[in-house]
């Protein structure tokens, strides 16, 4: 949030400046040049490649800076997304240096630096982002360097370790990942969902069953515990001390984005198997229906009071990618989601009128005007939905596999040298950590740190 007086400033500068008319997505070109201006303004958020400062990382985590280690790796995953559908090369070198100074001792993207809050989420939407790097054949590192399909599949195995699984909740992932993290007594849709839609891409990449058999498992889990319902709500989360009975029932778009693209990629890697076809199209009707009332995206959590985090500010761009590539792996869909992204991206541009340059995004957009509201998470919104608008323009390719294009070099047992945190010694037991105080947790809290508490104060 920022005063009144800054919001009059910004007012003022927009009034004297008539050429700050909302942008244009009427053409391919103006799509083109609009999403080239959305992506330059969201870079100004970007230090990390000024003299003293760290590469791949936005200004935080909080209290430094507003923004989590996490969005940054989903950053990148839309600059990724913005030159496949562009063609505009101007940031890969910069994503490049940030998605190999990020990938930690381990190879596997738990730098060490972030421990205090990684969870599995954070660490899978960096592994996610690698993984499209992979499928549109994003310029290979030097040979030297890890390789994008090794990086997704050593997130991957690090996830699938037995170090990361346990009999509590009968099994699923952690929210967090260091046992002493507060979290670490959550299991959640996201940190579930990455892996699910990991694993469901890499079986479609390299067509090995191990990733797809992990996939069924994980949406069986889910289902199984109920944080996937039988009308395919997807709730944020439960308890471990609660045998995950105490199911919060909070719901964000970007856990239906992430199911439904990883269901996408199960419907493709089964050749549009009838049980796939079956999930997907219920995911996708339901994600529309709940995200897209009058066909534009909206956080129905936490819009109307403006209550969203930061975090939650930058769901909508991920869910508008995640969408659009679902209608080139499962073309089916296409006619379904493809003119409600329409619609949603023309409102999110109206949006686009805000602060002193006159052309910075907001959140509501349903509103069809700036909201006084701008960051990361807005301008990344914009530009995911801008840019997708062009997934069916030619030159746009369907995502590769290592039979179909794919050049990147896979290492099956990546990650095998990951710091385990001393899971695999200690006693499963968290009730003593679960007691540790909400306090702690306030103070402390991680990254996407409200939806635990969110859970913690129920
Ligand atoms: C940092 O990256 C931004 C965005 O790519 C670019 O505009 C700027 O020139 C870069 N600065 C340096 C010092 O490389
Ligand atoms: C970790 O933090 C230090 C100190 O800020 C920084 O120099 C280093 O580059 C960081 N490492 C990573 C992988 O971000
Ligand atoms: C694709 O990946 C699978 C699994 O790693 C491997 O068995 C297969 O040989 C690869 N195919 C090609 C063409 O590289
Ligand atoms: C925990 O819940 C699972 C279902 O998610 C159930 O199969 C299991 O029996 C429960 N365990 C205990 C100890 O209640
Ligand atoms: C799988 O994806 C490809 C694009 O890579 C598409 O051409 C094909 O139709 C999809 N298969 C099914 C069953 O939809
Ligand atoms: C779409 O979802 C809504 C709300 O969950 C449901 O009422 C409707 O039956 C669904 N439609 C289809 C075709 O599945
Ligand atoms: C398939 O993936 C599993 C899990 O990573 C791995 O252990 C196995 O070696 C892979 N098989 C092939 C043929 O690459």
């Amino acid at each position: 949030m920022f005063s009144t007086l800054q919001r009059l400033a910004a007012v003022a500068l927009v009034g004297v400046d008539v050429a700050n008319a909302a942008f244009s997505v009427a053409s391919v070109a103006d799509i083109k040049k609009t999403a080239a201006d959305i992506a330059f303004d969201m870079m100004q958020y970007y230090k990390g490649n000024l003299t003293g400062q760290t590469p791949g990382i936005l200004p935080g985590p909080p209290p430094a800076g507003d923004y989590y280690w996490w969005e940054a790796g989903a950053m990148w995953g839309t600059l990724i997304d913005y030159w496949r559908f562009t063609g505009d090369e101007s940031y890969n070198e910069v994503t490049t240096q940030a998605l190999l100074w990020q990938v930690g001792p381990g190879q596997d993207y738990m730098p060490p630096n972030v421990t205090a809050s990684l969870g599995n989420d954070d660490q899978g939407f960096w592994g996610m982002t690698a993984m499209t790097a992979a499928e549109n054949n994003f310029p290979d590192p030097p040979p030297d360097q890890p390789q994008w399909l090794g990086l997704a599949q050593a997130v991957f195995n690090t996830q699938a370790h037995p170090d990361r699984h346990d009999e509590t909740c009968n099994g699923g992932l952690r929210w967090q990942i260091p046992p002493l993290n507060n979290g670490y007594n959550y299991k959640n849709s996201i940190a579930n969902g990455c892996f699910f839609n990991l694993g469901a891409r890499l079986a479609r990449y390299t067509g090995n069953k191990t990733y797809a058999d992990w996939a069924e498992k994980t949406w069986d889990w889910m289902r199984g515990v109920g944080l996937m319902d039988d009308d395919y709500n997807i709730h944020d989360g439960a308890h471990v001390e609660k045998n995950c009975t105490d199911v919060n029932g909070a719901q964000f778009s970007y856990n239906f984005g992430v199911f439904t693209l990883g269901a996408a990629h199960m419907y493709n890697y089964t050749d549009g198997s009838p049980v796939w076809k079956d999930r997907l199209d219920k995911l996708v009707n339901a994600t529309l229906v709940r995200f897209f009332p009058e066909k534009i995206a909206y956080e129905p959590a936490c819009e109307d009071g403006m209550t969203c985090t930061t975090d939650m500010l930058s769901f909508k761009g991920y869910v508008h990618r995640w969408l659009s590539t679902t209608t080139q792996i499962a073309p089916h869909t296409a006619p379904i989601i493809l003119p409600v992204l329409k619609v949603s991206a023309e409102a999110a541009v109206q949006t686009c009128t805000g602060e002193a340059s006159g052309r910075m995004c907001g959140f509501n957009w349903r509103k069809k005007k700036y909201d006084g509201s701008h960051g990361v998470g807005q301008q990344m919104n914009a530009l995911g939905a801008v840019s997708a608008l062009l997934i069916n323009q030619q030159g746009t390719k369907a995502p590769v596999t290592n039979t179909t294009g794919g050049t990147s070099k896979g290492n099956p047992n990546a990650g095998s040298q990951s710091d385990s945190f001393g899971a695999h010694n200690r006693p499963i037991s968290t009730a003593d950590r679960a007691g540790a105080g909400i306090v702690t947790f306030l103070l402390s809290a991680g990254a996407l740190g409200t939806f635990a508490w969110m859970g913690l104060g129920k």
